[in-house]
């Protein structure tokens, strides 16, 4: 029989524990006693305003199947704020479209061509911080180091990175006001709208015949018809937009739980290797907690009831602690057997930039590896959380590390 699903404030929650909101920043920054509560008591509660719930759902089960459904659940907020070419905002037939387009621009001749120039980009951000005995990580090496490496897999001058940096931060500002309904938040589209013209013309000049890049390739696909401008130009912003903090907060991650836990990295490249471990941080921290899902029409999730229309708000951050998926779920564990977790999303907006976030996290720990004996905790920086955004990402604005060289 379907129920209501009840609201959050209504619920018995257990002493500490306030109403689970999915906006509050103190919850945010650290939700797993929630997750635990809701995914044993309640897995589909209501939160947010009456006349216009947020459905939140936290079971493995019930999250990857609502991921599956594509039919059911849209991905699309509201059909006139969508960005042409946004493949995370999009339902099939467009969908399908943009996603076999990016097959096409992310060729393998276009991927074996950049890790040896991210491994020296690597290098190069690491080296200066081995050298003074440790630094502040996330805005003088993760964040920089993640831009200029989306730039390079797309083509465009890594000198143009802070840039584009710049833009990719206020663009993704931009878009958290559009999906909140802010009103006038249009007025704040200046960085997304200057990130395309520069994209835009970098399509104009780039060599289509003989380029391999992502941006060549996108470029040929404009001129192909294959997709419109506006898709072609805002399908390479997307990449900045959905690549660059999360990336940037995975290797916070990583470089944050190496420094309390040195008998792991002691062994990171010997018996826990590099792929699986970070494979398993992004199933114990991962970057992105929640996606976002519309009702296409009234559906059921662990009996409730949802109405067409309604926000659905599936806690991929909790399903992946679920032990009724995953075995001890709430201990690390780089060499667990069932690792499918639903960090990088499932169904058909699985992450299209794994392989490179992989890459690049690899090539960072194995960088890590070969030249740091010991990262410790540096209390000379704080330690300061982060939390929302357009992406739902959770991480580390900065941290500060002690690093001694091998
Ligand atoms: C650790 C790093 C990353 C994490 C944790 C992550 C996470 C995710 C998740 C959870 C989704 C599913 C979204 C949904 O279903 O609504 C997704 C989709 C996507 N990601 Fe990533 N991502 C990462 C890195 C990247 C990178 C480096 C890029 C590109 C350069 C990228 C591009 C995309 C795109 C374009 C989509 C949309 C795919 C689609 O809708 O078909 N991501 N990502």
């Amino acid at each position: 029989m379907t129920s209501e699903a009840p609201w959050s404030h209504d619920l018995d929650w257990p002493h500490g524990l306030a109403p689970f909101d999915p906006f509050d920043t103190d919850i945010q920054c650290d939700p797993y006693a929630h997750y635990a509560w809701l995914r044993d008591h309640a897995p589909v509660i209501r939160a947010g305003q009456r006349e216009t719930p947020l459905y939140i759902v936290s079971r493995f089960g019930d999250v990857t199947e609502a991921l599956r459904n594509a039919h059911d659940f849209s991905s699309v907020p509201r059909r006139d704020i969508v960005i042409p070419g946004f493949l995370l905002n999009s339902d099939p037939p467009d969908h399908t479209r943009l996603r076999h387009s990016a097959s096409r621009a992310f060729t393998p001749r276009a991927i074996a061509a950049v890790e040896p120039v991210i491994a020296k980009l690597i290098a190069e951000r690491w080296e200066p911080i081995v050298s003074a005995g440790g630094g502040e990580v996330i805005g003088s090496f993760a964040s920089p180091l993640t831009i200029a490496v989306i730039a390079t897999v797309l083509g465009i001058p890594v000198s143009q990175s802070e840039t584009m940096r710049e833009w990719t931060t206020a663009s993704i500002e931009y878009l958290g006001m559009l999906f909140r309904g802010v009103p006038n938040a249009s007025a704040n589209d200046t960085a997304l709208t200057s990130m395309l013209a520069y994209i835009n013309a970098v399509f104009d000049t780039v060599d289509v015949t003989h380029g391999e890049t992502v941006v060549a390739n996108l470029a040929r696909l404009r001129n192909e018809g294959v997709l419109s401008a506006e898709e072609a130009a805002g399908f390479a912003c997307q990449l900045f937009m959905a690549g660059h903090e999360t990336t940037t907060l995975l290797t916070g991650n990583c470089l944050d739980f190496l420094s309390v836990n040195p008998d792991i990295f002691a062994r990171l490249g010997a018996v826990e290797t590099i792929p699986k471990f970070l494979d398993e941080m992004v199933r114990y921290r991962p970057p992105v907690h929640r996606l976002t899902r519309y009702a296409a029409r009234d559906v059921e999730i662990a009996g409730c009831r949802i109405p067409a229309g309604a926000s659905v708000r599936l806690l991929i951050a909790s399903a992946n602690r679920d032990l009724a998926k995953f075995e001890d779920p709430d201990r690390f564990d780089p060499l667990r057997k069932n690792a499918a977790h639903a960090g990088f999303g499932y169904g058909i907006h699985m992450c299209i930039g794994s392989w490179l976030a992989k890459l690049e996290v690899r090539l960072m720990l194995e960088t890590l590896v070969a030249t740091t004996a010991r990262l410790e905790p540096d209390t000379r920086w704080p330690r300061q959380p982060l939390a929302g955004g357009a992406f739902a990402t959770v991480g580390l604005h900065s941290l500060g590390l002690k690093v001694t060289p091998l």
